[in-house]
């Protein structure tokens, strides 16, 4: 059985890029949901329906274990399908997130106590961060910034192009006009790595950024080894295969960007309903 990796769109493949750095014996299935992009703007129902449609095709194609790795699916439907659908359709199958592990990360990180969010509308509006963090780390306080802008930036290849400064400064800025006491950002939104030339250029040098990839892979490999009745029912051919609801031509283009230790990949398109 396989490893899925589900994001909204492009930006999980920055997850999966270090999942096959980090444990590249695995057989993965990666599925975008490019067609219906971006979740950021959308509904709690909406994300949390397209969410487990995805999650439900994944364990159609045999997936054991299933990433969202999607901050705002994470943040709006993780919790739903664990609780309420995994039991039903799939008792001895798993779906995990992103949040958990990048909140994890903090407390060996941050020296003030104050943390900051960077990320879409949706995922701060769930506050699932700030709650989430508050569970782990009572001491630790959060101020958080929805980025709009940021992921139709680096979907239009203006990551590192002049276009992308003005809304990376103003971000930055105002996250620490909510907190100055601010020395770690999580950059919680999947698209967010392309942006990381621009986002040091901005931020104070004596803030840390998390960066959520190589942190998740590595919750991933601890998740591995401690939960073995999942870990040896998955198949290790290193085979990878991606899935996008867009055209192919479309997806491949963009997904090189994101995903650049694979030169040459196969993918087909899917429907989600
Ligand atoms: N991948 C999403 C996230 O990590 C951002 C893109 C979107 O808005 O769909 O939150």
């Amino acid at each position: 059985m396989k490893i899925g990796v589900f994001d909204s769109g492009y930006g999980g493949l920055t997850i999966l890029r270090e999942f096959l750095l980090e444990l590249p014996e695995y057989d993965y299935i990666y599925l975008g949901d490019n067609a219906r992009t971006p979740y950021g703007t959308r509904s709690f129902e909406t994300v949390y329906n397209y969410s487990l449609q995805a999650v439900k095709k994944l364990f159609e194609l045999d997936c054991q274990l299933i990433i969202l790795a999607c901050n705002t699916a994470s943040a709006k439907a993780l919790r739903s399908i664990q609780q309420n659908d995994l039991p039903k359709i799939a008792p001895h199958r798993r779906v995990l997130g992103v949040i958990r592990p990048s909140v994890e990360a903090l407390d060996k990180i941050t020296n003030t106590n104050s943390v900051g969010i960077l990320a879409t509308y949706g995922t701060v509006s769930s506050l699932s961060y700030p709650i989430e963090i508050k569970k782990l780390y009572p001491h630790i306080t959060t101020a958080q910034e929805a980025c709009p802008m940021w992921v139709p930036l680096v979907e239009n290849y203006e990551y590192d192009k002049p276009g992308a400064d003005y809304f990376v400064k103003k971000n930055i800025e105002n996250l620490l006009l909510k907190n100055n006491n601010i020395d770690t950002i999580i950059l919680a939104c999947t698209h967010y790595p392309l942006l990381i030339n621009k986002i040091n250029l901005y931020k104070p040098a004596n803030i840390q950024l998390i960066s959520q990839g190589s942190i998740v892979a590595k919750s991933l490999i601890d998740y591995l080894k401690r939960y073995k009745e999942i870990e040896t029912k998955l198949s290790k051919n290193y085979k990878r295969e991606f899935l996008t609801t867009e055209t192919t031509a479309l997806f491949n283009k963009k997904a090189l960007k994101f995903l650049n230790i694979c030169k040459n990949f196969s993918t087909k398109q899917i429907f989600l309903d």
